[in-house]
């Protein structure tokens, strides 16, 4: 549905700075009717992923085509300027107009687009879109008078009021308080699958991403780091940077020490200061090379069976906090500390020597250690 090559967008240098390569390259294949997320740190990049889709960027090489329709093509010196491309969108302010009511913010693009809408259909589509965001009621109060959240729901109303092909969204939950994100999070995800948008939105948000997203592409200093499923990204991630952005994670520096086939495949042990880690992940490192073991704290078992591809190691908890279905926890092994985070029913005596177990289907080899 959105096809995206070798993306690239250059910033001129300013008063002494150096030249930002703000995209360097991206290739990405959005599906119809995905949901899609856009997550990196600050300055990575969103932002002018999302206004080059747009067309309110334009970038210095690649392509970019919705629907099978070429809107970049830099190359070509082909530019479809962003009021034909069929989109919606909500920035990251709402920008809803002050001076206007609900309902003549959500008609204002079928008043003014460049394709106007005849005024016996306004109504129509105007209410239908407010109903879809649960503003029906509100439609004739003035814009100033509305919670966070309404603003929000009045943006959204007004991106979907024509019917685009493709829903652009930055950062649209956060201007709202943590309670009311939490509540939007389903609403924005039900509401566009309901609709069948394709939709991408930009979050530096992990949780919002993995909660709300079919796939997520991590950007980092404009570079793709890993695209997938919110679990591929938690479960395998594709560096120690991607396991650091997406929940927490141990990163152990080490090598690999031997391959060895088993039955299932080629399982990895490697070697860190806490010991040796078997892994039955895919790993592209040979023996002898460098890299780091990544173990989520919740990968961790408590007094693990005794089986092949469990790696266990017993030593102490230090500055356990209890947090009601989990306890988290510092694991120290002679020179080895793992964050860990256990199952509160497993009831574990924090004075008392423990021992805990990583299977090794739970432990991803990375390359580098950044
Ligand atoms: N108009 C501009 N002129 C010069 N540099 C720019 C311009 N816009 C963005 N940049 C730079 O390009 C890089 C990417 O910016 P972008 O706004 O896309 O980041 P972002 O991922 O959206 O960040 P944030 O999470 O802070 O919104 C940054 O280094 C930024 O400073
Ligand atoms: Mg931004």
């Amino acid at each position: 549905m959105l096809s995206i090559k070798s993306l690239t967008k250059r910033f001129p240098p300013r008063d002494g700075e150096a030249q930002v390569v703000a995209i360097d390259g991206i290739d990405l294949d959005i599906r119809q009717g995905e949901l899609f997320a856009l997550l990196g740190p600050s300055g990575c990049g969103k932002t002018t992923m999302l206004q080059s889709i747009a067309g309110l960027e334009s970038p210095d090489a690649g392509t970019i085509a919705i629907g099978g329709r070429v809107v970049v093509d830099v190359a070509a010196r082909r530019f479809i300027p962003a009021n034909e491309r069929g989109l919606g969108m909500v920035f990251q302010s709402y920008a809803v107009w002050p001076h206007m009511t609900v309902y003549e913010n959500v008609a204002f693009p079928l008043r003014h687009g460049n394709r106007r809408v005849p005024d016996d259909k306004i109504r129509a589509a105007v209410m239908g879109a407010l109903q879809r965001v649960r503003l029906e009621p509100l439609a004739e109060r003035p814009a100033p008078f509305l919670s966070g959240g309404q603003q929000q729901r009045v943006a959204l109303a007004r991106a979907i009021v024509h019917e685009p092909r493709l829903l652009l969204l930055d950062e649209p939950l956060s201007n709202l308080d943590a309670r009311l994100r939490d509540e939007m999070r389903t609403e924005l995800r039900q509401l566009v699958k309901d609709l069948g948008i394709t939709t991408v939105f930009v979050t530096h948000d992990q949780v919002e991403a993995m909660g709300m997203a079919d796939r997520v592409a991590l950007l980092n200093g404009g570079r793709v780091a890993q695209i997938g499923a919110p679990q591929d990204l938690y479960f395998r991630p594709a560096s120690a940077f991607v396991a650091n952005f997406v929940g927490q994670a141990n990163v152990l520096p080490g090598r690999v020490v031997e391959r060895r086939a088993y039955a299932g495949g080629v399982s990895v042990l490697f070697e860190t200061a806490m010991g040796v880690f078997e892994s039955t992940l895919e790993c592209s490192l040979r023996v002898g090379e460098a890299g780091a073991c990544v173990i989520r704290p919740g990968a961790v078992v408590v007094a693990p069976e005794s089986r092949p591809g469990m790696t266990v190691c017993t030593g102490t908890l230090h500055r356990p906090v209890f947090l009601g279905d989990r306890i988290e926890a510092d694991f120290r092994s002679g020179e080895g500390l793992l964050r860990v985070s256990l199952n509160a029913y497993d009831a574990v005596d924090p004075s008392a020597p423990v021992t805990i177990g990583v299977p090794a289907e739970r432990c991803v080899i990375v390359a580098g250690t950044s």
